[in-house]
């Protein structure tokens, strides 16, 4: 599988964001837009009003961390995000329900899990969604160290579902993104190793792995 790399903008300078995502778009696939409510996660970031200023033709990854997802779609759709990702652990009863309100919109979906989530909580939706975002950290911050006992559940997705979009998020640098790819992970998120890097180019360069 192709691996794609998609940088989360969350540790760059916000000050000057389309200068900051423009330093990067040439060598990457896919823009990862960290929106954080405050409630689900003890931060905040940004939300559709931001997003809607930025100037990229990137493809726009938006991944929810926010109770009440639901109430979001119409927002995200209007700054025509290409994938929403909701997290399980916010939609406990109604996941099905947002999925299908999401593909409503012509929008992919993607569903995440945190670190102390099992595959077993969404195994049997993956079937009906376009990606599985596996949290390698607890959400809410960049620049965290990455969790290898997630890459178990990456290894059991990859084999239950070939072909499926696997994404990890958190604490990805040149040496983790190895085990992730060889878990089977193809669209790697990185934040602070690509925006803190002095050459960002090659720092992107790094994590092209092949598996
Ligand atoms: C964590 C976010 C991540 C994070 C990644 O809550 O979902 O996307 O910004 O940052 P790094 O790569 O620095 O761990
Ligand atoms: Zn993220």
């Amino acid at each position: 599988m192709k691996i794609k790399i998609a940088p989360s903008i969350l540790n760059c300078d916000f000050g000057k964001l389309n200068e900051e995502i423009a330093s990067i778009e040439k060598f990457v696939d896919i823009l990862h837009l960290d929106v954080m409510d405050g409630n689900f996660v003890p931060n905040l970031s940004f939300g559709a009003p931001i997003i809607e200023k930025i100037k990229t033709n990137l493809p726009l990854d938006c991944h929810l961390m926010v109770d009440h997802p639901e109430t979001y779609i119409e927002d995200f759709a209007k700054v025509n995000a290409d994938i929403i990702t909701i997290h399980e652990e916010t939609c406990k009863n109604n996941l099905q329900d947002i999925i299908e309100q999401i593909k409503a919109k012509n929008i992919k979906v993607g569903v995440a899990i945190n670190p102390d989530t099992s595959l077993e909580a969404v195994k049997e939706i993956l079937g009906s969604v376009d990606m599985l975002l596996v949290m390698s950290v607890f959400p809410g911050f960049g620049g965290q160290s990455f969790m290898p006992e997630v890459l178990e559940k990456i290894k059991e997705a990859r084999s239950l579902y070939p072909d499926l979009d696997i994404q990890i998020d958190g604490g990805i640098n040149e040496e983790t993104v190895k085990e992730a790819v060889y878990a089977g992970a193809n669209i790697i998120v990185a934040g602070s190793f690509i925006f803190k890097a002095e050459d960002r180019e090659k720092a992107i360069k790094k994590l092209k792995i092949e598996n």
